[in-house]
């Protein structure tokens, strides 16, 4: 049988991967890189340096490009379309460069579990006759970098939190007394600020690399500049990874510190 392993490799940083992680890249025979466009070549290099720091022997690596998700039908569509497009490529990369009872490695982003499609393509993948076993290793999450670069806490004392997307925050402002939000391009940050929302934020970008940003403050005093550091820093690098985390100001009489 075919193994693949899927292990998280956190926010880029080779420090910050866990034992785990390292045991599993030293056993793959071959890592799949998918070429994504814009960051393509600067998350490639990431994952390569990660393999200079970690992998003991040489490595074969195959990089395919990834199929590009198109608009036509609609998000949902689109999505579903792009997913059956990058089943068809996992299920070839798997049956051409994997032997029988061989081990290949997809190395993602964070943790697999969060924002990301790897596993449910890998099922998609099975539908194309082909059989292997998958191993999921556990990796840093943009949200837990988040909190810990800010050095805060995710949810206040037996809160809930709410983990959602920038498109969503445009559509509403969520309910949860903390929400954090990935894949924004600004525009829910946007439309919380000309909702007049009050609260706190907490916004990271390129956590764990050298080009790592932080500000923090009420979004009536951040978000201007928030905004403006994205714009600066995607046109100055050409693309963006960020995530923040939102607080509604705490209820009279209540504060922070309860939190
Ligand atoms: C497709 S999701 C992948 C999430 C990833 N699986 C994880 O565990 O964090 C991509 C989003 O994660 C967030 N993200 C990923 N890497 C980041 C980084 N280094 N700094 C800030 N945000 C990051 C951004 O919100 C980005 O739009």
């Amino acid at each position: 049988m075919r193994r693949v392993l899927v292990i998280g490799i956190g926010m880029g940083d080779p420090a910050a991967l866990t034992f785990r992680a390292v045991e599993a890249i030293n056993q793959a025979d071959v890592f799949f890189f998918l070429d994504k466009g814009e960051a393509a070549g600067e998350l490639i290099g990431l994952r390569e340096a990660i393999l200079r720091a970690h992998r003991r022997e040489p490595w074969r690596a195959v990089t395919a490009p990834s199929p590009k998700r198109g608009t036509a039908g609609g998000y949902r569509a689109g999505v579903k379309a792009w997913h059956d497009a990058r089943a068809a490529l996992f299920a070839g990369l798997i049956d051409q460069e994997i032997a029988e009872g061989g081990v290949g490695a997809f190395l993602v982003w964070g943790d697999p579990m969060l924002y990301d499609s790897t596993l449910r393509v890998l099922e998609a993948a099975r539908g194309h006759g082909i059989d292997f076993e998958i191993a999921v290793i556990p990796g840093i999450t943009a949200v837990q970098a988040l909190c810990a670069a800010h050095a805060i806490p995710l949810n206040g004392i037996g809160e809930p939190v709410e983990v959602t997307t920038g498109r969503r925050v445009t559509a509403g402002t969520p309910e949860a007394p903390a929400f954090v939000v990935l894949l924004d391009d600004g525009s829910g940050l946007a439309a919380l600020m000309a909702r007049g929302w009050e609260g706190h934020v907490w916004w990271g970008a390129y956590l764990g690399t050298a080009d790592e940003r932080l500000l923090a403050g009420r979004l009536t005093e951040v978000g201007e500049a928030i905004l403006a550091a994205r714009a600066e820093a995607r046109a100055r690098k050409g693309w963006i990874m960020d995530v923040w985390l939102a607080r509604p100001l705490p209820a009279a009489g209540a504060s922070f510190e309860t939190l």
